[in-house]
């Protein structure tokens, strides 16, 4: 049974801009806090992928967070106007759960860092031979292609990429919670997958503005003032490990309450169109504070490198060049 949070535990604060990111481009700790042991990892397998998606519970075009025709992702004959969707199952039990070890066992890699999300994992991408495997394989990538309608690949900004998140309360009342602030992500496609169920964990909800970003602005004190109260804030519906949500996370409000109880994990994936990649929504200052300046100069090279030649891009990173082919049929 779950309590009714109090406004101290549902306030989520925005994230900061302006001189402050330029405060933490410059001062960026250690990317992971201990060194991986991948020896002990099991291996991906296509067969982890599930079958198609039954009707997700939650659908959302960009017409229902007011968003105008003119300010749609797309071109001509291919519309991109998934604003979410979900919860889908994109790996069977057994693969979720693989998973689910493995992202806990990468737990001991995470590091603090009060910008976005409290404790995260960057780059996982680079740090999983399983997770490196699942965002190539043709299968999965199909499967997310056709739920959002455009073919994804893994996105070239590899430490955005793929990350892990880890909510849990802390027991000492001085430290501050482990949230996700209000925050807009660079990414335009993003796949967020719970690790936890529910019944883990008291707080930990993704909630998220059902508006335009420029009224969330314009009310941003009261509407982080009363969270999930306000009408249209709304709590995205992951119940068990597995459960996954797409998300329009650079065009999307939305943020994660505080964990009171127990812990919760997720995986973010975020994926990227190469038929669209000119509409990349990333920017340099977005990045900086959690990469800091020389490697975001790096990861910004390669992205600009993406969006040029995708097909030279996913040849070097050994991504199936089949997506790209399907685009007909991603649209059913
Ligand atoms: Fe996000």
């Amino acid at each position: 049974m779950t309590s009714t949070p109090t406004t101290e535990e549902t306030r989520v604060a925005t994230i900061t801009t302006g001189l402050d990111r330029l405060r933490r481009s410059l001062h960026t700790g250690a990317r992971i806090a201990a060194p991986y042991r991948v020896a002990t990892e099991p291996s991906w397998q296509s067969s982890y992928v599930a079958p198609a998606a039954e009707r997700p519970p939650v659908t959302a075009r960009m017409a229902a967070f007011g968003y105008g025709e003119g300010e749609l992702h797309g071109r001509a004959g291919l519309a991109d106007d998934l604003a979410m969707t979900g919860p889908v199952r994109l790996l069977t039990p057994d693969g979720a759960s693989v998973l689910r070890g493995i992202c806990r066992r990468l737990e001991a890699s995470a590091v603090h860092n009060d910008y976005v999300v409290s404790r995260r994992l960057r780059g996982v991408e680079t740090l999983s031979p399983f997770v490196h495997a699942m965002v190539r394989d043709p299968v999965f990538l199909d499967t997310v292609s056709r739920l959002v309608g455009v073919p994804l690949i893994p996105h070239p900004l590899r430490d955005a990429g793929v990350q892990i998140n880890y909510y849990s309360a802390s027991g000492d009342a001085s430290r501050a919670p482990l949230v996700a602030k209000w925050h807009l992500d660079g990414m335009n496609y993003v796949f967020t997958m719970t690790l936890s169920d529910h019944a883990e964990h008291e707080g930990g909800d993704y909630i998220y503005y059902r508006g335009h970003p420029r009224v969330f602005e314009a009310h941003r004190e009261e509407i982080t003032a009363q969270g999930r109260r306000h009408p249209d804030v709304h709590v995205a519906p992951f119940q068990h490990v597995g459960d996954t949500m797409f998300t329009r996370g650079s065009r999307v409000y939305h943020a994660v309450t505080p964990v009171t109880r127990g812990h919760r994990i997720t995986l973010a994936v975020s994926l990227f169109c190469p038929l669209l990649g000119d509409q990349d929504e990333n920017r340099f200052w977005h990045s900086a504070p959690d990469d800091g300046l020389a490697r975001t100069l790096n990861n910004w090279n390669a992205l600009r490198r993406a969006i040029r030649r995708p097909a030279s891009y996913c040849h070097r990173e050994g991504i199936p060049i089949r997506p790209l082919a399907r685009r007909s049929a991603t649209r059913a």
